[in-house]
């Protein structure tokens, strides 16, 4: 029989409190004059099944580990070919039995040796730094063993000097997968454990410093910063560009340029003691909640942010410095400007690269006990206070690593860990220690440990209620006055799952209307998937359950703004429109155009501004144009040039670009930063393209003008010389999105699914008349699928003049629908051979009726393979919005042309029907068929967020009512 331990009797990777032998934490940077070995790259390795299965001979000086494999440091051993990734979102992988964790608990032995290299100092100490090790690591140098630790993204070092030798030092380090701090680290996200950070010898001189805080402030009314650098060793501060040289713990005023993260100004200086010189980049600036509102130096900042993992398809979340700067790349070029390290401090040099190319950061604690609100949240570690020692190491660890950067402006204690006093105390060290900054928390809904009123997924509407300040009062007074006295974050919000995610523009224009509305944070960056290969050695990327998961959270891993690649989505570039920091806006008819500058704290002359006068897509003239400088929040009404007198006729607008002026850190000169268009001139009306020509009926089928019809069902067969695969038919279903489908915890209806249960996928089309006049084809149907008295009263009715084509489709419904429909309008099936597409219309990427804002009407042209999205779970994609025409055409050049007449359509072609698409699971599944099926819609639903948030706000909805269209066909001959 066995007897359940007693917590001091726990070992330690089951024992809560937060390790042994490891020493104070301390600010990290980059570089000093003192020595540093890298102990980074091939380390030997063993894996054991549980955690006591092997015997810990290996940190001997003789241990004989050849018959060992071996891994790359920095890594995850599950990607590197020993066992597997897993992921779930909420849910613990392993019974829920704090602090103790599964007997099955794989533990990686990594061996180590090296040698000093021959300058290392024989003074001072030398220190062993582990930068991330998940989720427990026990370490021994030279057969000595240093201590234990648990915290995964946080750094743990232990002095080494005396244990060190010349030649060949033995690191051993034990690391296991599951212990106490796992229930700490229920992210959602990949479980990966292992030596995912660096790992370093630093030699720590006499009379260096052993920590450092760095206070630079900026005070906007008299443009004067502030600095004082708190060390523990005396020593001096130099910053050369201000003139400055001071001793550590003396304040000095000086003029200076403040920081922000649209102007990241750094000076460089550097901290001296008799021991070390370290490198400083000072930045000034000054933030915090005044008068109910946060504000850097002085000034509302409006964050347009998102929520950021370390990801790397390859490495999961060993993430190199090259990747790391490409995010920040990637997020410059996008209008973005803060991120939230969701949900643990990144890599430390991340936050360098912030400070230096200017991002606003929320830096987020290693927690969440989010797997407890499946218990009613019995016994979550926050409310256990066998934990709060783990708990406040965990701040202290994040606080003390990254508190000399500029960048960070506010800390967070975690995400999702309920409520609880371990979070309290995490707070009041925080505020002690550093209490010039803000502090967030989201998931206790009173507020007690946040300087700001936060949520996640809320709706338009509730963020509108609260922007006016009429949210709900909590029942204690005291505590509602509290959260009134609060900005408003949404920590999260639009969830980025898929095609998606809709409604940005929506929430935008809450964030610009109230003051107390701050902005947000999507969610998020990228998506985590994880190649994987078909047996016929095809790449596609994995998700949750494609690893042998017993439990698995499917692909909502992968619900980010860039693709694994990081390629970005359509969703990356809606957002980079919705969020573009100056606004143009026109009126062609008053020959005027409005710049506004929505910076926070920049001018626009870092920007150049062109205008272009387009017809039918192509530029007929174009020039600069002079905006003057322009304050945050101010903006100008200039006068257009005048439209030119020859330009030929057909639609017109006015394109102004805004693109940088010069080459910046982040993007070079040229790079588009915002734009708007005008319209000028508008459509010409269509005339018929000859008399109307009578239906007649001849041997091989009904004629009518270029067109040949089925006698039997008045299916389109051929036009022209073309001949179709498919005539057009009433299409009102789509591969559900991932937020059509939605979540189960949502309580709005999910229509992806209430699609499925009436059948939009499987509609009959019954042919009630083929009826020919005098000049008309009308084809009378009604849609409905099976088990149902719901119906779609469809004619089709096609005339013809010259060449052309026309068919009206009139649509009224029967019955008393449950659900808008997903589309309306129709498809039809082409030869394969019309690969490419061409046409007039929003571009170049697909837009949906919430998501259109980055579609610039153009002429765009590309093979019908580029026109798909290619989203890790297939969906619906590819539609292209406000479509003139669109031609389909072969390699000669001969195909298809559908003019809209009046309305503009959707045109979407793929190689797969929408039941292929809904069918397959991965981008391989996904097979061209010998036919390019060609949606042309008059109304699409809205796309909305409901994969975890809302879904589209009503005025998105396509609600089933009576309907009508038209589209005109021509065939167009190659050559
Ligand atoms: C939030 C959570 C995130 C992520 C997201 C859905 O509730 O904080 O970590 O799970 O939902 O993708």
């Amino acid at each position: 029989m066995s007897i359940r331990p007693a917590d001091d009797r726990l070992p330690y990777y089951e024992n809560p409190s937060p390790g042994t032998g490891t020493l104070p934490a301390r600010a990290w940077y980059a570089d000093s004059d003192a020595a540093r070995l890298s102990l980074d790259g091939s380390w030997a390795f063993r894996l054991s099944a549980t955690a006591e299965g092997a015997d810990t001979d290996f940190v001997a000086d003789d241990a004989d580990t050849s018959g060992w494999d071996e891994v790359t440091v920095p890594g995850h051993w599950v990607l590197q070919g020993h066992g597997a990734p897993a992921y779930t979102n909420v849910k613990y992988p392993f019974p829920v039995d704090p602090p103790r964790v599964p007997t099955e608990n794989p533990t990686g032995d990594h061996r180590r040796v090296f040698d000093l290299p021959e300058e290392w100092p024989a003074d001072g100490e030398s220190v062993l730094r582990f930068e991330g090790v998940e989720s427990c690591a026990r370490v021994w140098l030279n057969g000595r063993e240093l201590g234990t630790f648990q915290g995964s993204r946080l750094p743990h070092e232990f002095a080494v000097g005396p244990l060190l030798r010349p030649r060949g030092n033995v690191l051993a380090v034990r690391v296991h997968q599951w212990s106490a701090g796992s229930y700490l680290e229920d992210q959602d996200m990949w479980w990966l454990p292992g030596i995912f950070r660096e790992v370093t010898l630093l030699h720590r001189p006499a009379l260096s410093p052993t920590d450092f805080f760095v206070h630079a402030g900026y005070d906007h009314t008299t443009g004067i910063g502030t600095l004082r650098v708190e060390c523990d060793q005396p020593g001096r501060v130099t910053v050369p560009e201000l003139g400055l040289d001071v001793a550590t713990g003396e304040e000095v005023a000086v003029a200076v340029e403040p920081w922000t993260a649209e102007t990241p100004r750094l000076y460089a200086g550097e901290l001296a003691t008799e021991g070390e010189r370290i490198p400083l980049r000072v930045g000034f600036r000054t933030v915090g909640v005044q008068d109910g509102v946060f504000r850097a130096n002085g000034r509302r900042v409006l964050f347009r942010g998102v929520n950021r993992h370390e990801f790397h398809p390859e490495h999961g979340r060993a993430v190199d410095l090259a990747t790391m700067r490409e995010d920040i790349l990637l997020m410059k070029r996008h209008n973005i400007n803060a991120v939230r390290t969701s949900h643990y401090p990144p890599h430390p040099a991340f936050l360098d690269l912030c400070d230096e190319l200017g991002l606003w950061v929320i830096d987020e604690c290693d927690l969440e006990t989010h797997g407890f609100v499946e218990l009613g949240w019995r016994g979550n570690p926050v409310s256990d206070e066998r934990f709060t020692p783990a708990l406040v190491d965990r701040a202290r660890r994040m606080v003390e690593r990254d508190k000399n950067h500029p960048s960070v402006v506010i800390w967070s204690l975690g995400n999702e860990s309920g409520s609880g006093p371990g979070l309290g105390a995490m707070a009041a060290w925080i505020r002690e220690r550093d209490p010039a900054r803000s502090l967030h928390y989201e998931h206790d809904h009173d507020f007690p440990d946040s300087d700001f009123f936060s949520r996640m997924y809320a709706s338009h509407e509730e963020v509108e209620r609260i922007g006016r300040r009429e949210e709900e009062p909590l029942p204690d007074p005291e505590l509602d006055a509290h959260r009134r006295s609060l900005p408003f974050l949404l920590c999260e919000y639009a969830h980025a799952m898929g095609n998606g995610p809709g409604g940005l523009a929506d929430y935008q224009r809450l964030f610009t209307t109230y003051e107390r509305c701050q902005g947000g944070f999507v969610w998020e960056w990228i998506d985590h998937g994880l190649p994987k290969r078909t047996p016929d050695g095809r790449t596609y990327y994995g998700y949750g359950g494609d690893f042998g998961e017993e439990l698995h959270d499917g692909n909502f891993v992968c619900d980010g703004l860039l693709f694994p690649d990081r390629t970005p989505s359509p969703g990356l570039l809606e957002f980079k429109k919705v969020i573009e920091p100056v606004g143009i806006t026109g009126d062609a008819a008053a020959g005027t155009v409005t710049v506004a500058n929505g910076h926070d704290f920049a001018g626009v002359d870092h920007l150049g501004f062109a205008w272009a006068y387009e017809v039918e897509g192509e530029a007929v003239a174009s020039g600069e144009l002079d905006v003057p400088p322009l304050e945050p929040g101010g903006s100008a009404t200039l006068p257009l040039p005048a439209a030119p007198a020859d330009a030929p006729a057909g639609e017109a607008v006015w394109t102004i670009r805004a693109t940088l002026a010069a080459d910046t850190a982040w993007a070079p000169r040229g790079h588009l930063v915002a734009w708007g268009q005008v319209p000028a001139v508008p459509a010409p009306r269509r005339t018929p393209a000859g008399p109307a020509l009578a239906p007649t009926t001849a041997a091989d089928g009904i004629r009518l003008g270029a067109g040949r019809f089925d006698p039997a069902t008045g299916e389109l067969l051929a036009i022209g010389g073309l001949t179709l695969a498919e005539g057009p038919r009433l299409d009102v279903w789509r591969a559900p999105t991932d937020n059509d489908l939605g979540a189960s915890w949502q309580p709005q209806a999910r229509f992806g699914v209430i699609w499925r249960e009436l059948g939009l996928h499987r509609t009959r089309h019954r042919i009630d008349a083929v009826e020919l006049t005098e000049d008309a084809l009308t084809v009378r149907t009604r849609v409905a699928p099976a088990a149902t008295d719901l119906g779609l009263l469809t004619d089709y009715r096609w005339t013809a003049a010259g060449d052309e084509l026309r068919l009206t489709v009139s649509v009224t419904p029967q019955g008393d629908w449950p659900c808008p429909l997903a589309r309306l309008g129709v498809r039809l099936g082409l030869p394969a051979g019309l690969g490419q597409a061409e046409w007039f219309g929003g571009g170049p990427g697909e837009a949906y009726p919430d998501t259109t804002l980055a579609a610039v009407l153009g002429r765009y042209r590309m093979p019908v393979d580029a026109l798909q999205t290619p989203y890790v779970r297939p969906q619906e994609n590819g539609a292209r919005t406000d479509v003139r025409w669109a031609e389909l055409r072969d390699e000669d050049g001969a195909g298809l042309r559908i003019a809209a007449d009046p309305a503009p359509f959707w045109f979407t072609a793929r190689r797969w029907t929408s039941a292929r698409l809904d069918a397959a699971a991965h981008t391989t599944d996904l097979v061209p068929e010998d036919t390019v099926w060609v949606n042309l819609d008059h109304g699409q639903h809205g796309i909305g967020s409901q994969s975890c948030g809302p879904g589209p706000l009503p005025k998105y909805y396509l609600t089933v009512a009576p309907a009508e269209f038209s589209l005109v066909f021509t065939a167009v001959a190659g050559g």
